[in-house]
């Protein structure tokens, strides 16, 4: 039986990370893990519980209800792929609204939340045989991971993308607020202190503003069955 191993996929907003790993996981039988959409759910409880608004929180509560939090990812089967759980409640959609995206930066740059992410996911993973996206998984979570898969596209591209999926749930959005979100938290991703967005030095760095999804799946497969081969 082949060996299971570690993928990495990190990347920018929006890049379509989620859409390429959950296929893949899917194509190879792997726990598939969306950490942004962790990131999102303490966001989200911070959003009920705290005051939390643009640029500036509090600090000190935000990190006191950390304990009261729980997170899980609950399989559904017709979506083929964990739905993510706030204390018992699932949050999959609301966590997606433009109202957490707009927050989700400041409040996963705060080092106890990172901390204590970062743990659950290294547990989640320590089997081996998943997927995991995020920006951080390839430097912080699993640096040993054997393949390491680093997304890109142009700003423009993926505020469109983002823009579209957003409108055919019917939000009621304008082009020019999605992107300047994509714009913001590219900028505070990747200037936070703890755990920056950052390619690993061995990631393999793919731009996908001209692939489209099946191009971009075929890639990163080959990629995949050729490193199980290897290990
Ligand atoms: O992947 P996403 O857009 O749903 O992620 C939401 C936010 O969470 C993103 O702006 C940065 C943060 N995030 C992070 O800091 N580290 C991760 N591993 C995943 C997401």
């Amino acid at each position: 039986m082949d060996k299971k191993i570690t993928i990495a996929i990190d990347g920018f907003s929006s890049t379509g990370k989620s859409t390429v790993a959950k296929k893949l996981a899917r194509e190879l039988g792997y726990v598939y893990v969306d950490t942004g959409a962790m990131y999102r759910a303490v966001t989200l409880y911070m959003m009920r519980k705290v005051f939390v608004a643009d640029g500036n929180f509090d600090r000190e509560a935000i990190i006191r209800h950390l304990p009261f939090i729980n997170l899980k990812f609950v399989f559904n089967n017709s979506l083929g792929y964990g739905e993510i759980y706030l204390n018992n409640e699932n949050v999959e959609k609301e966590i997606r609204y433009l109202d957490v995206s707009k927050h989700v930066s400041q409040v996963a740059a705060i080092p106890e939340i990172r901390k204590m992410l970062v743990k659950q996911q290294q547990e989640m993973g320590k089997n081996k045989g998943i997927v995991m996206d995020g920006r951080d998984i390839g430097t912080v979570v699993f640096p040993g991971a054997e393949l390491k898969i680093f997304m890109t596209a142009s700003t423009e591209q993926r505020a469109k993308r983002r823009y579209d999926e957003l409108k055919e749930r019917g939000d009621n959005i304008e082009y020019e607020a999605v992107l300047k979100n994509v714009k913001d938290r590219d900028f505070l991703d990747s200037t936070r202190e703890d755990s920056p967005l950052r390619k690993a030095v061995d990631a393999v760095e793919f731009d996908n503003s001209r692939m489209n999804l099946e191009e971009q799946f075929e890639k990163v497969l080959k990629l995949a069955n050729d490193k199980i081969k290897e290990v």
